[in-house]
């Protein structure tokens, strides 16, 4: 419960920027996959005030999309970037919200989305197809790199079985790189992320 008290010291810094939050969504995988389309992630607890997206048939959690006044969409078509937020229940007292990040480890190419305190966090748009996608204009692949290529939208999504400080689930995950790379975990399927307004 350390971090949980911890929480709003760590936050208080983030509180006053001109912030923007949409109405609440459910994250839905649009795949191919009959069994898996329209299944929803529902956030899934993975430590102490740490959660990851869980695929485990629950209903699906409220989202939220925090974007900062002012900031424009990179692209025409696609949506503002901002960070997808999540509100922690905590008692009887107002939810605490976090932020989505990428949890990273040197070990593998599988990035695990997950609302991790203090962690940083990561920039999403929707394209529109209201699909979830990361805008990067970052190319390593030419040399001299450049982080000023023309801007695409990666949509490297997959839906894995990960374990996370002993924590197993199968869970929203990302693959590093240009969209090209294949997730090293062999339980890794490709999926959509779609936002539905609920
Ligand atoms: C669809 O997804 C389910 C759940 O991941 C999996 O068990 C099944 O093999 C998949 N079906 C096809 C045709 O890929
Ligand atoms: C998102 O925006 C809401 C409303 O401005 C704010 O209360 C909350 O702290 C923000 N959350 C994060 C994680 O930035
Ligand atoms: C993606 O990266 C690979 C090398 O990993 C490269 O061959 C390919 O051209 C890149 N594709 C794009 C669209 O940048």
């Amino acid at each position: 419960m350390k971090s949980v008290t911890a929480l709003p010291l760590l936050l208080a810094g983030a509180a006053s920027a001109q912030t923007i939050q949409s109405k609440p969504f459910e994250l839905v995988i649009q795949s191919a996959n009959e069994t898996l389309n329209g299944q929803q992630f529902t956030a899934c607890h993975s430590g102490a005030a740490i959660e990851s997206l869980c695929l485990n048939g629950n209903p699906g959690s409220h989202y939220y999309l925090n974007t900062t006044e002012g900031v424009k969409s990179p692209q025409s078509g696609v949506s503002a970037p901002g960070v997808i937020v999540w509100n922690l229940p905590i008692g009887n007292e107002a939810p605490e919200p976090e932020a989505m990040s990428f949890y990273t480890e040197p070990g593998t190419n599988v990035a695990m989305p997950m609302f991790y305190p203090s962690y940083g966090e990561v920039q999403v748009v929707f394209d529109s197809k209201d699909q979830m996608g990361i805008y990067s204009t970052l190319d390593d692949t030419v040399t001299p790199p450049s982080d000023n290529s023309k801007g695409k939208v990666l949509k490297n999504w997959y839906l894995c079985d990960t374990v996370f400080s002993g924590y197993q689930y199968r869970t929203l995950s990302w693959v590093n790189g240009n969209g090209s790379e294949k997730p090293q975990n062999p339980s890794c399927v490709h999926v959509e992320v779609e936002r539905k307004f609920v």
